[in-house]
């Protein structure tokens, strides 16, 4: 089985107020550095870029391209081309990658298809109302969706044909496989795998970046 990363590493990163996420630094490197060691062994790796930035020096395996407005339109431009039987799609913006979590993701994806990694909701969840306390939701029935995310290569493709033809436009891969009526397989992912979204994730970013194990790039 061969296997293609995609890598959507084309927005603002307007919530971080730091420039585009992907060439912000955590612990001596930038958020895409990290993303690249993490896959070194993968058979290619596509990463979008967003349009007035300069590709960086990279490993062999790393091809770039200009991303689109939307990080779904990003990914549908990193598929096209893509070669490998599988395909993961990762966000830039998750420096971190746990080994075992990929692991289980290839095994899943092996058997099904198509798998994500998901971690519980550790607040209590509420729907505000106007601004005051809504109706608390049941927790335990929900779950964070992280990256990343495995499928058959054809299966993620025919699920943005779909997703173009009716307009379809969601966060994840996840939601157009499953708009398709294909089955999602679940398996634990991991807290550390979190997105860096807002400046107070920099701190946890550099913290964690202390203790990796990291290998050369
Ligand atoms: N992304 C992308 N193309 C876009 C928008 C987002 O490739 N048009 C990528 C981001 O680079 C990131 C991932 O999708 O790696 C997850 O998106 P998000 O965390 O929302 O990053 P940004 O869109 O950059 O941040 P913000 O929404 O705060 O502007
Ligand atoms: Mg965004």
């Amino acid at each position: 089985t061969t296997v293609s990363v995609l890598v959507p590493a084309a927005g603002q990163g307007t919530r971080l107020g730091r420039g585009p996420k992907a060439f912000v630094r955590v612990g001596g490197r930038t958020l895409l550095e990290w993303v690249l060691e993490a896959f070194a062994w993968a058979d290619e790796v596509r990463v979008a870029l967003p349009p007035e930035a300069e590709p960086p020096a990279a490993p062999a395996n790393v091809r770039f391209l200009e991303g689109g407005e939307e990080r779904q339109e990003s990914v549908a431009r990193l598929l096209q081309g893509a070669r490998g039987d599988v395909v993961l799609v990762h966000d830039a913006a998750r420096p971190f990658v746990v080994p075992a979590v990929v692991d289980r993701l290839l095994q899943a994806v092996a058997a099904g298809g198509a798998a994500v990694p998901v971690v519980p909701v550790p607040d209590t969840l509420i729907e505000p109302e106007e601004g005051r306390y809504g109706p608390a939701l049941d927790r335990g029935r929900y779950a964070l969706v992280q990256t990343p995310q495995a499928f058959f290569r054809e299966l993620l493709a025919e699920a943005h044909q779909l997703a173009r033809a009716r307009g379809l436009l969601a966060t994840d891969e996840a939601q157009l496989v499953r708009a398709l009526g294909y089955p999602v397989e679940l398996v634990p992912g991991d807290r550390r795998m979190f997105k860096v979204t807002f400046p107070e994730d920099l701190a946890l970013a550099e913290a964690l970046a202390r203790t990796w194990d990291r290998r050369p790039v």
